[in-house]
């Protein structure tokens, strides 16, 4: 807990308000941010704040997991026991942040297990792009390419994020979507010097993910009514439309070194900017998506559903395990 190294400092010039007043403690907040320092759990903060922070964290939690799904289905099938281990490394990298940003909503209040019920009960959202189906092998290196690609352009910012516990989650889970970008961009380089059809493979892939990448940075930013208040709160620091051509502009060369086409005619280099131009997503496609309608979002919640119906023993064992060990010390301390 590092916030307020100025913490002894009065929140409000002057000192003529009690401390512990809102107004007091709205002052020492809005000061905490225009630092740039971090809130902390225990710090005082708006109830929209929170609402915010624990929304967007929990949407984040749910798509890591709801994310172990469509790559999950090509462990039995990867093609060597060597692409077997990566992925199943992978995917066991995105269990691991979801269990980080559950514990960062955590220290806001928010319950665990409410949060799963939101989730399943289709109460709360994850990102969009989990709804869409792994067709072959080659979906794997898309994924780890343009969807770790694409959650490090948005997650890196983060790490800078207002927020303490969901700053420092983020510090981790970056460094393990890098290795998760490389191992896709790897598996693409291996395929495209194979054969003509593991080529086709990967053109496939790429003409199919392209669009659904750039709708995970959500809708255009005059679409996006909370972005404005989650950048003054420093929860989010860069647009949606930013963040989006951040993507597009770090992704380009990439394309050509791999030799892949990115299936968008109006996509090319604008001088004048000093960035790429690029055509406009489908949004009612990502409205579609988000709804619930997108081709594989019943798979998805269904095996969301029935994995946590089947986890259930192992809750109520680890409930009674924990509850017997608790017991125990508290009869050794009374002893
Ligand atoms: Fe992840
Ligand atoms: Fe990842």
């Amino acid at each position: 807990m590092t916030t307020t190294d100025s913490a002894g400092a009065a929140p409000s010039q002057g000192g003529e308000r009690p401390l512990g007043t809102e107004d007091a403690l709205r002052e020492h907040f809005d000061a905490t941010i225009a630092r740039d320092q971090r809130i902390e759990p225990r710090d005082w903060m708006p109830e929209g704040y929170r609402k915010t922070l624990v929304r967007q964290i929990a949407q984040h939690a749910h798509s890591e997991i709801i994310g172990m799904q469509p790559e999950g289905e090509w462990i039995t099938k990867a093609p060597s026991l060597r692409r077997k281990a990566i992925l199943f490394a992978k995917v066991q990298d995105e269990a691991g942040h979801g269990l980080y940003l559950y514990s960062a909503a955590e220290t806001l209040g928010a319950d665990r297990a409410d949060l799963t019920r939101r989730l399943i009960e289709g109460r709360q959202k994850y990102s969009s792009i989990f709804n869409y189906p792994t067709e072959s092998f080659a979906d794997v290196g898309v994924i780890g390419w343009f969807v770790d690609g694409a959650a490090i352009c948005n997650q890196v910012p983060l790490c800078r994020s207002s927020y303490g516990p969901y700053a420092r989650a983020m510090v981790r889970i970056c460094k393990e979507e890098s290795f998760h970008q490389r191992q896709g961009y790897e598996l693409l380089l291996t395929m495209m010097r194979g054969t003509e059809a593991q080529r086709a493979m990967v053109q496939d892939a790429v003409d199919r993910w392209w669009w659904p990448s750039l709708m995970m940075f959500g809708p255009p930013d005059d679409a996006s009514p909370n972005s404005a208040q989650s950048m003054a709160w420093k929860i989010k620091r860069h647009s949606n439309d930013e963040l989006r051509q951040r993507f597009v502009d770090m992704t380009v060369p990439q394309a050509d070194k791999l030799g892949v086409t990115l299936p968008d005619p109006e996509l090319r280099w604008n001088e004048q900017r000093g960035r790429h131009d690029f055509g406009t997503p489908d949004w009612a496609e990502l409205k579609r998506v988000i709804t619930g309608d997108g081709p594989c979002n019943d798979q998805r919640m269904e095996r969301r559903r029935t994995a946590h119906e089947e986890g259930a023993w192992v809750r109520e064992a680890a409930t009674a395990h924990a509850a017997r060990r608790s017991e125990r010390a508290r009869k050794g301390t009374a002893a």
